[in-house]
């Protein structure tokens, strides 16, 4: 079956990638809006995008209202002053929030109305030029066709998708992910591991998407831990951030499956962070997806080094799911309990969580048949 594969436009990755994109920046537009947060104003990354823009004579308005993981009201506040700043372009910087922030800005700059009209359908409208610059190495979203944005009247995230979404220069620097703390580097750099494992264990997988959800396993397994531990180990930063690049063009390409599905619902309810969520559900989705596809959680297992040829396939699996679990351990995953959750507040919505999960499409990509019954269980496993 004939496939397609998608990537962004341009991507420039490794030491000194802004310097370099400083060019093809310049030529998109005139008058440039940068989708940010606080913190990185504080951090002076921002500065560093401000200096690149100034260098090509370029104008710009700074939007960081971006707090938490974005939702429909910012993304109207965005556009609002998208438009009254007579802004040409986007550029995003920071981890995946303002990156889908500004898709989604960008998609209703021609079009307007709200991001919510677009629940449920393929976004294709003329869109602004988009540039993302990643500062954590995890989202993937610099590469991605998708946006996540909740519905704050519904309380739902909303994975909304289009090909005019993916941006068309993406800057992977990792002087920008040396400043994330360690426990942003662990639940971003889990929600890699999600990414490539999903992408390769899904019914949307292909030759493409394989090759890149492969590199992207081997490369976490050998440098999260170390990132998490030592903030400053610079190669540990460039291989992770080149990780999530690669694990976001595989998902890009294969979809996610069963974590995200049920990672979504945890997200909009509980407000616990994308990367969070997804870590806590490692262990319970990859246990049910399992038998669904020895043979691909095998050739994960051999590829990180936690199995061998001479391990049968299911037990290859086995072996890569420990090998997960203990990373995941390693790098210090509080359970939904530790987290604050109330477990009686959990229990009453779990209906609710398992109905949204199904909804969005993902569980279904496991190569295991899967009904709500059996979110439903997975979600009282949490606990
Ligand atoms: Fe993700």
């Amino acid at each position: 079956m004939a496939r397609e594969f998608i990537v962004p436009g341009q991507i420039i990755t490794g030491s000194g990638a802004l310097d370099m994109a400083e060019a093809s920046i310049g030529q998109l537009g005139k008058k440039a809006m940068i989708v940010t947060d606080k913190v990185m104003i504080q951090l002076g990354n921002c500065e560093k995008v401000e200096n690149a823009l100034k260098n090509q004579g370029v104008d710009y308005t700074i939007y960081s209202e971006i707090v938490g993981e974005p939702t429909d009201v910012m993304i109207a506040n965005g556009l609002k002053q998208y438009k009254e700043e007579g802004c040409d372009f986007l550029v995003a910087l920071g981890g995946g929030s303002p990156i889908d922030s500004m898709k989604a800005i960008g998609s209703l700059v021609e079009n307007g109305g709200s991001i919510s009209d677009y629940m449920g359908k393929v976004i294709d409208v003329p869109m602004p030029p988009m540039v993302a610059i990643p500062t954590t190495a995890g989202t993937g979203s610099e590469a991605t066709q998708f946006t996540i944005i909740t519905d704050t009247e519904k309380d739902v995230k909303m994975l909304l998708k289009g090909k005019v979404l993916m941006p068309d220069l993406a800057v992977i620097d990792p002087q920008f992910t040396m400043t994330a703390p360690p426990k942003i580097t662990a639940a971003t750099g889990l929600d890699a591991l999600c990414h490539a494992v999903e992408a390769y264990t899904s019914r949307k997988a292909q030759t493409l998407s394989d090759t890149f959800a492969l590199s992207a396993v081997k490369r976490i397994f050998r440098y999260l831990a170390p990132a998490f531990h030592d903030g400053r180990n610079e190669e540990a930063r460039i291989q992770m951030s080149v990780a999530a690049l690669e694990a976001g063009i595989a998902f890009n390409n294969a979809s996610v499956t069963l974590i995200h599905g049920m990672s979504r619902p945890i997200g909009a309810l509980f407000h616990v962070a994308h990367g969070l969520s997804n870590a806590m559900l490692l262990k319970v989705c990859l246990t049910y997806a399992l038998p669904g596809a020895y043979d691909r959680f095998a050739e994960l297992g051999r590829a990180v080094g936690a199995a061998s040829a001479e391990d049968s396939d299911q037990k290859a699996s086995e072996k890569f799911l420990a090998a997960t679990i203990a990373l995941v351990e390693e790098l210090e995953t509080p359970t939904l309990e530790q987290y604050g959750i109330d477990r009686d507040t959990f229990f009453g919505v779990i209906e609710k969580m398992a109905h949204d999960a199904m909804e969005s499409g993902s569980p279904q990509n496991t190569k295991r048949e899967i009904t709500q019954a059996d979110v439903e269980k997975m979600y009282k496993e949490l606990w």
